[in-house]
């Protein structure tokens, strides 16, 4: 049986991972900056992960929601302590589209509302909902399609009050992601936040902080929407909270209660991915890694500014992104096949940077110089070729 040809892959097979770094079949090592796609937190197989998953698979890895799991309990009470959300309520799901897809039908149970403000180029998931408010025509199928949903200008505040004082009391939600990631490190300003907070109190909408990439501490706060100082109805979460291991949840304030049946997994919250998360948050309270993402990120941020050829160098903490011109458009291929070092990317010219949060100065270190020779050989057209 062939694999379903829908990813285009790098020729590259990696076969064991460490801290900020993978290797290839063949033992070659690579800097991972780009972090699995803004998956790894902690670091690749850092010892406390694999023994809290390894300890809890010995006991039992899943039973399903019609028990007490206590380890969920746990989780719930950590993940209040270290985000700041103590009275939100967590349901846990999978992935960071069913997270979404969960949070846009929440909203709608909530005020029994249909519409929905999302923003150009956003990114929320490939599910039906999720896939309906993530703003790329290409990968929304016919039976997607939805008048439900709105698509408004990034950080147009005009527009969004335009749009509340017309449609206001049909508005179930807005989504958002405090820094879009697969749109290209934009970031929503924190007067735009803190306008979506004040426009969905007056109107009874939802604000929806999807966190799936630029929370769990990546910008340097627990949550990117935290820079504005505003406290979203529900944050959706996925790629960091696990390192690895598939979990996901959304954190629902307090004013927006459950009913039984009202949402529902079979695999959500299961012993084995608690076990993940928990170790996770752990490992990010003790080794300080979201004071460490918002200092390396700076570094990173300050020294990008400083390297005349890239341009508008942006993000926050350790989710950043800078433009490419065209006479560098092989840096992201040249970094991986000549440097080793993976990195993201945005279509069209955007390299996008989203690493562990336990990266160091040495990582990063490493990471500006290889760049630094990278352009200057894409620059003086030295005859070491891509050997893609
Ligand atoms: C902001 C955002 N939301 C949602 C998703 C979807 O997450 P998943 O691929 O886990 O369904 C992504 C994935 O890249 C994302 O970046």
């Amino acid at each position: 049986m062939k694999l379903f040809d829908v990813y285009p892959l790098n020729n590259i097979a990696i076969t064991k991972a460490s801290g900020s770094y993978v290797w290839d079949e063949n033992g070659t090592r690579y800097l991972d900056m780009y972090g699995g796609h803004a998956v790894i937190s902690i670091g690749h197989t850092h010892p406390r992960w694999v023994a809290r998953i390894e300890e809890q698979l010995e006991k039992i890895a899943f039973y399903s929601n019609s028990v007490i799991i206590p380890i969920q309990k746990e989780l719930a009470e950590k993940l209040g302590k270290l985000s700041g959300k103590e009275n939100y309520q967590l349901f846990l799901c999978n992935s960071g589209a069913e997270a979404n897809e969960n949070a846009l039908k929440l909203a709608s149970f909530y005020n029994g509302r249909k519409k929905i403000i999302a923003f150009n180029k956003s990114f929320h998931g490939r599910t039906s909902l999720a896939v309906a408010v993530t703003d790329n025509p290409s990968i929304v199928a016919p039976v997607n399609e939805t008048d439900n949903v709105v698509f408004l200008p990034l950080n147009d505040a005009e527009a969004l009050v335009e749009y509340f004082s017309a449609h206001g009391k049909e508005i179930s939600s807005v989504i958002i992601e405090g820094i879009q990631g697969v749109g290209g490190i934009n970031l929503a300003k924190d007067s735009f936040l803190q306008l979506i907070r004040q426009l969905c109190d007056e109107s009874g909408a939802v604000y929806i902080a999807d966190s799936v990439q630029c929370g769990y501490g990546r910008s340097g706060e627990f949550f990117s929407h935290d820079h504005a100082g505003v406290n979203a109805d529900i944050y959706t979460m996925a790629k960091g909270m696990g390192n690895g291991f598939p979990v996901a949840g959304i954190l629902i304030a307090p004013h927006i209660q459950p009913k039984h049946g009202m949402l529902g997994t079979t695999f959500g919250g299961n012993q084995l991915a608690c076990a993940a998360a928990l170790s996770v948050l752990e490992v990010i309270a003790d080794e300080q890694l979201i004071a460490n993402a918002k200092e390396m990120g700076q570094y990173l941020l300050d020294s990008l500014r400083n390297m005349d050829d890239l341009q508008s160098v942006r993000g926050r903490g350790l989710m950043i992104g800078f433009d490419v011109p065209a006479e560098l458009k092989d840096l992201k291929k040249k970094l991986l096949f000549d440097y080793k070092i993976f990195t993201g990317e945005a279509k069209p010219n955007v390299i996008r940077l989203l690493p562990s949060l336990a990266i160091t100065r040495e990582h990063a270190d490493e990471f500006l110089n290889a760049l630094q020779e990278a352009i200057h050989e894409l620059k003086t057209k030295n005859t070491v070729p891509v050997s893609a």
